[in-house]
């Protein structure tokens, strides 16, 4: 399992059998935009935490270039669908077998209305099983007790976490989070893309390795393997 980070929570998953795309936002984003042509990213599929702007902006067009299947909450799948798109609905606590591996759509504390306000349902995050390993995508969330529910199903390889803090978990927060879910290896996401959510790596970095844990920064275009 290959993971790549393009800024924000947008991330290429690759497979055994299937290439994933998460939260495509690359196009709006200054950090990524002139690094990344969306029209050499693959995908088969392409899951989405939830629907703001800074998590669904590309979706159409990768969607159309690839023609990959949209995995997302109802109402994100239904407004997709209701453009002809591809889709695959699910809802929170759900799980499904693709023919890749296994997607639960999990809990995040957090909103999701579309850019234009209409309504992106509930957001949530997922669990990915495939090729031997778990991760959690985390999407943008609080820090949030359901998150130790997760551990008492999955051992997971791989934590992918928010820490850019004032829209979502900052640093603190996170490492607490990554001991609910039993897992000292950690991709921070959804930081420095704007002021808001600007973080000091140093600290970021000393801080995960006090508390034990291994927390991956990696730049745009750079990948962990697992
Ligand atoms: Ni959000
Ligand atoms: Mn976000």
């Amino acid at each position: 399992m290959k993971i790549t980070f393009y800024g924000q929570n947008s991330l290429t998953i690759q497979l055994e059998n299937a290439n994933i795309i998460v939260d495509p936002f690359i196009t709006g984003n200054d950090k990524v935009k002139d690094k990344v042509d969306i029209k050499d990213l693959k995908a088969d599929y392409i899951l989405l935490t939830h629907a703001h702007q800074d998590h669904i902006l590309d979706v159409e067009e990768i969607a159309t270039n690839t023609g990959a299947t949209i995995v997302s909450n109802y109402e994100i799948a239904m407004h997709y669908q209701a453009k002809g798109f591809t889709v695959h609905p699910m809802n929170h606590g759900g799980k499904w077998n693709f023919d890749f591996g296994m997607v639960k759509y999990v809990n995040a504390v957090h909103t999701s209305s579309f850019p234009d306000g209409s309504n992106g349902g509930q957001p949530g995050g997922f669990i990915l099983q495939a090729d031997g390993k778990t991760i959690y995508i985390a999407g943008d969330t609080a820090l949030t007790w359901d998150m130790k529910l997760i551990p008492m199903q999955y051992a997971l390889d791989l934590a992918i976490l928010p820490i850019g803090d004032n829209f979502t978990m900052g640093i603190d927060d996170a490492i607490i989070a990554s001991d609910f879910v039993d897992c000292n290896n950690i991709l921070g996401v959804h930081y420095d893309t704007f002021g808001y959510i600007e973080i000091d790596h140093n600290e970021a970095q000393s801080k995960f390795k006090n508390a034990g844990k291994k927390l991956h920064l990696v730049e745009i275009g750079d990948s962990i393997v697992l």
